[in-house]
Formats: structure tokens, sequence, C-alpha cells
């Protein structure tokens, strides 16, 4: 006989501690080794979130069960009030029409058409850093990632109006370092903000009309000349609700992974002379990145993976159960609230030992942690929804470490003060990274 499935009221409740903010993910393996795999925490709004947490739960919501967990349910009221309606928070079948349109501008052949403006846009943004002395790294990998989403995906070219537009989208995501009572409170003092950034956006989008459909040079360009069997196009809302999701999917996380990237190989000497050296034999000391060269990177290709494991800039994905599912012993019935901690299993000790070291080797042969435990490594997520991104994420930001380090050497200025804080869904370095600059 079949175990009777427990109810949601019956699973383990958690809290946070203020050290959560910090140590998110152990504590995630920690509480999944004490209570299991299924945790909630109840808001004292009266909400209530389930967690479910390890390899096991990702392969589940991402990949076996996936029609059961909704996107939109889960992204909407986390983004869809600033940011609007995009690929992230679509569900099937108005996804899937979506994805396929834009899945051709993000196959790895189209990163050709890329990777020299990555290339341009991160000599042009490091050419003082030496000057300078000293820099922020996750100030600094903003500005780039930025100018590259904007002029890559959607024809802004860099300068003033893209200065501004990052600014904005800042202040929209992270706040004006105000603090609010409530979330109704936060929500007024942002929506002036979005308004002004949706203008500008408008603008922008409206001046790119016309252009012809033989000059499909970038996302917009191929969302502008969209049409459906019907012979309709995307409405102005429908255009900047994607722009809105590319460009902030687009540059926030890249910005986290590479800032990361780049400290933690210049406080690991050893693999940081291996990729120096790998770098060096593949594209020189000066000269274009070549997108083969990229792509021959293997060492720094592991210590993007390593840095992606530990501090996955996305911690975890929410999703709103759209019939009833069970997982855990548990029955998690229609309309559950969901999150998906999909770097958790990244500190699990028994899938990848010493999650606290740097060890970017733990993913080449014959080690190949990731490879034993499958949807263990889920920074860009996984299954038919994994990251449209991934392959320009991955040549961004192995473009920029293979460029800055060739070129510098980078000695963080205060090591005690940089690390990782999750205030929620998305991480980054709390105080920044701020390094001195020299040339090689
Ligand atoms: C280090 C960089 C990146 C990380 C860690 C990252 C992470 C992720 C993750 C975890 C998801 C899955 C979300 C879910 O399952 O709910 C996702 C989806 C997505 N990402 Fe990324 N991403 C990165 C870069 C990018 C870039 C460069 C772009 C665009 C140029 C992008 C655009 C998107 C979009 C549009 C989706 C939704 C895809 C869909 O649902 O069909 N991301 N990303």
């Amino acid at each position: 006989m079949t175990q009777a499935l427990k109810s949601v009221d019956q699973i383990p409740t958690v809290e946070y501690t203020p050290e959560s903010l910090y140590n998110r993910l152990p504590q995630f393996v920690a509480w999944a080794r004490e209570l299991g795999p299924v945790v909630k925490q109840d808001w004292p709004d009266g909400g209530r979130v389930v967690y479910l947490i390890g390899a096991e739960a990702n392969k589940l919501v991402m990949q076996s069960q996936r029609e059961q967990f909704s996107h939109d349910l889960g992204w909407t009221p986390n983004i869809g009030e600033t940011l609007g309606k995009g690929l992230l928070n679509m569900d099937p079948p108005e996804h899937d029409r979506h994805r396929k349109m834009m899945n051709p501008a993000f196959a790895i052949a189209y990163m050709s058409r890329y990777l020299p403006v990555m290339n341009r846009l991160i000599s042009e943004r490091a050419r003082d850093w030496v000057e300078r002395g000293e820099v922020d790294l996750f100030e600094e990998t903003r500005k780039i990632t930025f100018d590259v989403a904007a002029e890559t995906l959607v024809g802004f070219r860099a300068g003033p109006q893209v200065d501004l537009l990052r600014e904005l989208f800042f202040k929209l995501i992270n706040g004006d370092g105000q603090q609010f009572a409530s979330e109704a409170e936060w929500m007024q003092s942002v929506l002036p903000i979005r308004d002004r950034l949706m203008g500008e956006l408008v603008r922008l989008i409206e001046a790119r009309r016309g252009i012809p459909a033989d000059d499909r040079s970038d996302i917009l360009a191929m969302m502008v000349n969209a049409r459906d069997e019907d012979g309709n196009g995307l409405s102005v809302e429908q255009m900047l609700g994607h722009v809105n999701i590319l460009l902030v999917a687009g540059h926030e996380t890249t910005t986290t992974l590479s800032a990361w990237l780049l400290y933690l190989l210049s406080t690991h000497p050893q693999q940081l002379a291996v990729v120096q050296a790998e770098v060096e034999a593949l594209a020189g000391r000066e000269g274009e990145i070549t997108l083969e060269a990229v792509r021959a990177m293997k060492q720094l290709g592991y210590a993007v993976q390593e840095a992606g494991r530990m501090y996955p800039p996305v911690a975890m994905v929410p999703r709103g159960v759209l019939e009833d599912v069970e997982f855990g012993g548990y029955l998690l019935p229609k309309g559950t609230f969901v999150f998906l901690p999909i770097g958790a299993a990244h500190w699990d000790a028994a899938i990848f030992p010493n999650p606290e070291r740097f060890e970017p080797e733990r993913f080449a042969p014959p080690r190949e942690e990731d490879k034993r435990t499958p949807y263990a490594l889920a920074t860009f997520g996984g299954g038919p929804r994994i990251c449209i991104g991934v392959n320009f994420a991955r040549v961004e930001v192995t473009a920029m470490a293979a460029e800055i380090l060739r070129r510098f050497t980078l000695t963080p200025v205060a090591p005690e003060e940089v690390r990782q804080i999750y205030p929620g869904i998305i991480g980054q370095p709390e105080k920044g990274i701020r390094v001195r600059v020299e040339a090689r």
C-alpha cells in the first residue's frame, strides 16, 4: 500500500535569521539534511512559500513535471509591475511562440556577431583602469555588461543615453538606498523611475520602426519585424516587456558573475597562472580575441563554472503550482507558491566536496563533479526553460576575463569586505569588490 501523502500544513517550518542573507545556500542544504527537501516559511502577512531543495527538486520543477509549475504565477508578482511581460514570466503556449522567435539570436553561431562588440566595449571601459589605480569590479563590470546588452540586444549605442538607462534600471531593481516601511511605499517611490525609464525606451523602440526587414542586426529589429500567421506584429507594450527583461536579465547576472570570477582568480595565484597561460597561448597578449579562442579556453571555462557554482547570481526561482503535484512525500496543491533554490545543491558537500573552496579543476576530467549528479549545477536553470542567454553570458564573461587578466594585475583592496549577499532572488557582492589595478 502506498503511504498517504502529507499536506502542506505538515511541512516543517523554517525561519530566516539576519545571517541567512549571507549564507542562504548552505542554509538550504542544512535544512534539507535536517528536515528533508521540502520546507516552508510563513510570512507575517499570512502568505506562505514552500521551498523545494536539491538536485531532485531542480529536476522535478525544471524538467520532469515542469508543466505543473507556472513561471507567470511565480515571476510576475516579483517583476511584473516594474518590468512587464517577457520570456521569463510567460507560460506556454505564448512563451513557446516568443522563445522560438528569439532563439536564433542566441545560438552559439550568432555569438560571432556579438563578440567584436563585446571586445570593443570591454577595451573602452577598461582603458583608464591603470590610470585610476583603484576600481570597484562590481561597478565596472556593470557598465560593461549593460553597454553590451544595450548594443547587441537592442541596438542602443554606448553613451550618455545608455548610461542614463543603466542608472534608471539600477534604481528600479535595487532601490535608491532608501528604506521603506512597506512594499506599497517602495512601489510608490519606484513608479516615477519606471515611468521615466519606459518613456525613454518607448522612444528608442519607436525610432527603430521602419528599419528594413533585411537589416535584422539585433533582437529588437527581429521583434519589430516579427509577424504571426495573421500578419499581426508585436505591440509596443509587448516589445517593451521583452526589452526590459532582456536588458535586466542580460546584465544584472553577468555583472555579478564576472566580478566574482575576476576576484576569485585574483586571490588564487595558482589557478590564475594556469588561466593566464591558457589565454596567452590562445589569444596572445593583445589583439582581437576570437570566438574560436574563447571557446577553446577550457581552464577559464572551468573557472567560470566554479564562480557560478559558488556565487550563483540567481539563488532561487519562483513558481506557482498549476496542478496538484507530489514531492518528498507531500501533496502540493494547485495555487501553492514555490521557490526552487537552484543554487542550493551547489553548496552540498556530498555533491561538490569542500564547497567553500574555489577549485575550478572539480569540473575537469576525471573529477567532473557536476556530471555525476544531473541538475546539481543549475547556475543557468535547466530543461527547456534554461536561460536563453547562456551562450551569450559564457562568451561575454570569458572574453571579459581573458582581456582583463591578460592586461592587468588585480589586487583586492579590502578582501575582508567582500561577501555575497542574497536579499532575495538575486545575489551580489554586498559592498562591491574594490581592487588595485596595475599593468602586467
Ligand atoms: C551569468 C549570467 C546569467 C545567469 C546566471 C542567468 C540565470 C538564469 C536562470 C537561472 C534562468 C532560469 C529562470 C527560471 O527557471 O525561472 C534564466 C532565464 C532567462 N535568462 Fe538568464 N542568466 C544569465 C544571463 C542572461 C543573459 C545574458 C540573458 C539575455 C541576453 C538572459 C536572459 C534570460 C531570459 C530571457 C530567461 C527566460 C528564458 C525562458 O524562460 O524561456 N540571461 N537565466
